[in-house]
């Protein structure tokens, strides 16, 4: 019996399998709205055969986008776009959908990774950022405006009404984005937390904001559909947010309500020092659950079926979130399930290839 195949229950939300379509930017939108091109991704991954599709990181406000191509769920056109593509992708497929929400912070107003990735130029229609503190993510990025009390009122409804908008809706899961050295990392994290009010200090402090945040939003989502946190594992600095901390934060979340956390690391310094390899965050992924007891999904570099399976039954994780491996092989749940002697359900148009049907069977280079 596969565990990866194994179903997984969240609230009132069974998925069938273990295997999460990680949520992937696509710096494709206009004005915060999705359009063609998201048909086609997001329609071509809810037929992947993975258990759990969560759409890419969504952004609550027009200055909390990465980039101009960053999808939004900030105004009623975008919300309308949103449900095009749910609607398109609900039309042949039973997959589960969830949305990541966030909001970039100090890393907001920078170019598409394919023009650069750096901090949008005059000339590019930068606009302000804000942050935690007035520190620049690095040298010659511009440094953002510290959120006073009324701003982070604001930043807090904004996430609400995000929230609100997607279980309009019907999305099934909500994820908020604690990662990555966007906005909330930058709270938690005492490389780029220099405040000196309650919001700043101790780890407590640090953590004030994003746990209130996420006691809102879990408020505004309704209590039978699961709401889970992709947090900070480290910074992969000395003196930076660590392990420990993850464990905290994730404790405090956990008692808040949250159903699962994925755990992912890096993206708040660039002095960072990753070691990067198959599975390099499933270490820290198996420390958080152990030290929890929380659904854990564990992400980076998971590309093998066997390393999959192997990673679940040895309890390091309860979920696993694959990201390039699916945009390689948007079928790679069904080579997957073949290699390991389970079964996902292709749409009839496809079924002629299903593995228990065609005699060729999993082609060279599956997982
Ligand atoms: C094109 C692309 C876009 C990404 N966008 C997001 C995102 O919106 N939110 C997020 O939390 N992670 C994002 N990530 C990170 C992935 O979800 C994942 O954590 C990372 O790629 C490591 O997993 P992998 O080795 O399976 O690719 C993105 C990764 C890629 C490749």
């Amino acid at each position: 019996m596969s565990k990866l195949f194994s179903p997984l229950r969240l609230r009132a939300l069974e998925l069938p399998n273990r295997i999460q379509v990680s949520p992937m930017c696509q710096y494709s939108a206009i004005d915060g709205s999705m359009g063609d091109w998201h048909l086609m991704h997001y329609g071509s991954l809810a037929l992947s055969g993975a258990g759990l599709l969560v759409m890419e990181a969504t952004h609550v406000s027009p200055e909390g986008r990465i980039t101009h191509g960053c999808s939004g769920l900030y105004d009623e056109a975008n919300a309308a776009a949103l449900a095009r593509v749910l609607a398109f992708c609900r039309a042949h497929s039973n997959i589960a959908i969830g949305l990541q929400v966030g909001h970039a912070g100090r890393k907001a107003s920078s170019e598409r990774p394919w023009q650069g990735r750096g901090t949008l130029q005059p000339g590019a229609d930068p606009w302000p950022i804000v942050g935690a503190s007035p520190v620049p993510f690095a040298d010659g990025w511009p440094a953002p405006t510290a959120l006073d009390h009324d701003s982070l009122r604001a930043v807090r409804a904004a996430f609400v009404r995000a929230t609100e908008r997607a279980a309009m809706l019907g999305i099934d899961l909500i994820e908020l984005h604690s990662a990555h050295g966007y906005l909330l990392s930058t709270f938690l994290s005492p490389l780029s937390n220099r405040r000196t009010d309650e919001y700043g200090g101790s780890r407590e402090n640090r953590m004030r904001f994003p746990l209130a945040l996420f006691a809102a939003m879990r408020e505004a989502w309704p209590a039978e559909r699961p709401m889970g946190v992709r947090i900070h594992g480290s910074d992969w600095v000395d003196g930076g947010w660590g392990v420990e901390d993850a464990i905290a934060y994730t404790a405090a979340l956990k008692a808040l309500g949250c159903d699962y956390v994925t755990v992912s690391s890096g993206g708040v310094s660039p002095d960072q020092r990753i070691a990067t390899g198959p599975g390099y965050q499933v270490g820290l992924a198996e420390t958080v659950r152990r030290e929890t007891g929380i659904v854990t999904c564990a992400v980076g570099m998971i590309t093998g079926a066997a390393q999959a399976e192997s990673i679940l039954a040895q309890g390091q994780a309860d979920q696993v979130a694959l990201a390039r491996a699916l945009l390689f092989n948007p079928h790679w749940p069904w080579a997957a399930a073949a290699a390991l002697g389970a079964k996902v359900a292709p749409p009839p148009q496809y079924e002629r290839a299903a593995a228990s049907t065609w005699a060729g069977m999993i082609p060279t280079g599956s997982p």
